[in-house]
């Protein structure tokens, strides 16, 4: 399963780890036109450089270089690689932990997926992969608009903010400036203790229009979940009024409509897995980072037990380097729905546009087949293994009856469906 691609829109790939040569993506079909690199992403890149001191205190430049797909400062339309070096990976802190898993890192599941275990910085599960996620969300702000996403700190640790709204005077968007010293001492004061802090984060997205989302496999809200956790830390989603909605009565929670709009967002801007048009809103669970100086215990590759102190250069508290990355999967998430969308309404479409939905279609079949091609290949595999016949005269059958009965109901001419599926078989065997 390709896992380090996202957006059928766009082929995003991203590749790299945290002590590699460096890290990197790869947009397949990126959009041409577009200036690349932007002012913002040289500035999201700062954001999430470390840059407090309760941040890990490895020196990267992040320096981007561009491989391919840009002339003149803008995108050509052909496939786009950027690449983003590491120059300051020091392997020799993670000597101590070529047999030892971290507690509470990714070490441990990963050794018993893959067998290996990259000591390096934690490899690809170190936060430091999601720079290439924000130069891939980079290359989508046109298709955003005026879309606007804000990030706030609620909560780090036990500390509250006493106030709501939006702040990017401080790298914590805490929006309270009265308890912003008490949250410093608070962190340094962690810092100190060898240990780390989470919190929570409030996300705000305005000017979403309405109708993004595909149900029922690619609604808006599924999406974004996904987007969000696969980001590092992150550990709960709740859209809207959040747990409220498990305590209070429907009849408090509906959103409700007048003169044909909605003028409550208990749900966050999505109902049914597609966006209202109001804000679309959650808040996002952040675990604290599992890299402490704190002594702990835990166990060698042996399974023995062992105390681990983790010396590395680590955040105490990643919650301002991990704002730009959820901003960007945010940024990538909506722009492949806005796309979508596109693919489905005829709203200021010209023959150009429609020719580019009918494009995108024709690729999306032909990566469905090179997928099914996959599958049989591992059932193949699989009959050999269990001495099964290669071939299931009934299975194809039913696989045929099938098509017949789809094809009526859509619409479509069902014995061409037929020759679709027999040629699609084929093909799949190859
Ligand atoms: C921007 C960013 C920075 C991070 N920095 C650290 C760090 O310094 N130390 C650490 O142990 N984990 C850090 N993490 C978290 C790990 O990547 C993450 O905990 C690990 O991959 C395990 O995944 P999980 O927390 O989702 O289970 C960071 C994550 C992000 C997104």
């Amino acid at each position: 399963m390709p896992s380090n691609s996202i957006s059928q829109i766009f082929g995003i790939s991203t590749f790299g780890e945290s002590h590699g040569h460096a890290l990197g993506v790869l947009i397949d079909s990126p959009l041409p036109n577009i200036d690349f690199p932007s002012d913002e992403l040289l500035q999201a890149i700062q954001r999430r450089n470390p840059q407090l001191s309760f941040t890990t205190s490895r020196k990267e430049p992040d320096k981007i270089e561009i491989l391919s797909g840009v002339m003149d400062g803008k995108t050509t339309g052909m496939p786009l690689c950027i690449i983003v070096r590491n120059t300051d990976a020091r392997t020799v802190d993670y000597e101590a932990f070529k047999d030892v898993f971290r507690p509470g890192h990714a070490d441990f599941s990963w050794f018993q997926k893959y067998g290996i275990h990259d000591y390096r910085g934690g490899g690809r599960s170190s936060g430091r992969e999601t720079i290439t996620r924000l130069i891939a969300a980079d290359h989508v702000r046109a298709v955003l608009g005026n879309i606007k996403i804000q990030v706030m700190t609620k909560s780090i640790g036990s500390l509250s903010a006493q106030k709501e709204g939006y702040s990017s005077k401080n790298p914590f968007h805490w929006p309270d400036p009265e308890s912003y010293p008490d949250l410093l001492n608070y962190l340094q004061n962690a810092k100190l203790s060898q240990d780390s802090l989470g919190g929570i984060l409030r996300v705000k997205v305005s000017n979403v229009p309405p109708g993004l989302g595909d149900p029922i496999y690619e609604k808006l809200s599924a999406n974004i979940a996904k987007a969000m956790f696969s980001i590092g830390t992150v550990r709960g989603i709740n859209f809207g009024d959040g747990l409220r909605l498990a305590r209070d009565p429907g009849s408090l929670v509906n959103d409700i409509y007048k003169d044909a709009k909605l003028t409550t967002n208990y749900h966050g801007g999505i109902l049914g897995g597609v966006s209202t048009g109001a804000d679309i809103e959650f808040d996002l669970v952040i675990r604290p980072v599992s890299s402490i100086g704190k002594e702990q215990e835990s166990i060698n590759k042996s399974g023995n037990p062992c105390k681990v102190k983790i010396s590395g250069r680590h955040d105490s508290c990643h919650i301002p380097r991990l704002i730009p990355v959820i901003e960007a999967m945010l940024s990538l998430c909506l722009a492949d729905a806005i796309q979508y969308q596109k693919l489905i309404s005829s709203e200021h479409q010209d023959l150009s546009g429609f020719r580019e939905s009918l494009d995108k279609l024709d690729e999306e079949l032909l990566l469905l087949l090179w997928r099914r091609r996959k599958i049989v290949s591992q059932v193949k595999l699989y009959k050999e293994h269990n001495a099964l016949p290669p071939k299931d005269i009934e299975r194809d059958k039913e696989i045929f009856n099938r098509t017949k009965l789809i094809a009526q109901e859509l619409d479509l001419d069902p014995e061409l469906c037929s020759q679709i599926i027999d040629l699609t078989l084929k093909i799949s065997d190859k």
